[in-house]
């Protein structure tokens, strides 16, 4: 059985110590296929120099709503200078996708307007690119929606990590996008976790771990890693009633067609 991990930071810190050690056994553990995301233009780099030099990894370049303070001094210099290097990195072959990028009113709510101008500047990017999109969004429901219905995103894309909100999971496949489930699936306490595994279609789900964040039962508390991303398929096959390799093979394949690696 092959699994994909479709977004996982080894451009972290956490993973300057050991990360070859780390993605040689989450290869060996059947991660046969994963993405490393970038959030920023430095992690950006690190993502693409991995996938460089790892057959089975592949990246995403992009600036997350998290990362912007830098840019917001003289944004339109600055923001124009930072998405000229993206874009360079992004013509690289192993490049996937442009991502994260989003909305974040979690972390950062002072500056929505940024935000928004930053996400829909790496949209028009991505089409220019003919990349899809990684999409970060946390308790910026409805702005995400508004921005995604109003700009044409051409390639679509994915809800990285996705809230487990009924109304963003029907909106979010009603408008073209996959549904990444992470680590919150597999939590105890996440009590809409069920009613969301089953709002998605089995043709429309990626599975992902966020390493080195976000640790699913019965790893909770640790440093994940990839391999990790087995608990997120048996909790999919669980709900579904199916069995774990229907979900690893359906996961698989729609990664594969997302990020157009068929
Ligand atoms: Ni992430």
């Amino acid at each position: 059985m092959e699994l994909f991990d479709s977004h996982a930071h080894y451009n972290d810190e956490k993973f300057n110590e050991d990360k070859e050690e780390v993605l040689k056994q989450v290869y060996k553990a059947g991660v046969t296929k994963l993405v490393c995301a970038g959030y920023s233009l430095p992690s950006s780099k690190i993502a693409v120099e991995i996938a460089n030099t790892h057959d089975f990894v592949y990246a995403t370049c992009g600036i997350s709503p998290n990362d912007i303070s830098d840019i917001e001094e003289n944004m339109s210099q600055n923001l124009e200078l930072q998405l000229n290097q993206i874009e360079e990195l992004a013509k690289n072959k192993k490049v996937v996708a442009i991502g994260e990028i989003g909305l974040d009113y979690y972390w950062n709510k002072e500056n929505k307007e940024n935000q928004k101008i930053v996400f829909k500047k790496q949209i028009e990017l991505a089409n220019k690119l003919s990349l899809p999109i990684v999409i970060h969004t946390r308790e910026a429901i409805f702005d995400t929606l508004e921005i995604l219905k109003t700009s044409s995103v051409i390639n679509k894309g994915i809800f990285h990590c996705c809230p487990l909100n009924l109304d963003l999971i029907k909106e979010g496949i009603k408008l073209g996008f996959y549904i990444s489930f992470a680590g919150p699936i597999t939590f105890k306490n996440s009590k809409n976790a069920v009613d969301a595994i089953n709002a998605v279609p089995l043709d429309k789900i990626l599975i992902e771990t966020d390493s080195p964040y976000l640790a699913p039962e019965p790893k909770r508390g640790t440093r994940n890693n990839s391999a990790n991303v087995i608990y997120m398929a048996q909790k999919i096959a669980d709900v579904k009633n199916l069995k774990l390799e229907q979900v690893a093979n359906a996961t698989y394949q729609n990664a594969q067609t997302i990020f157009k690696l068929l």
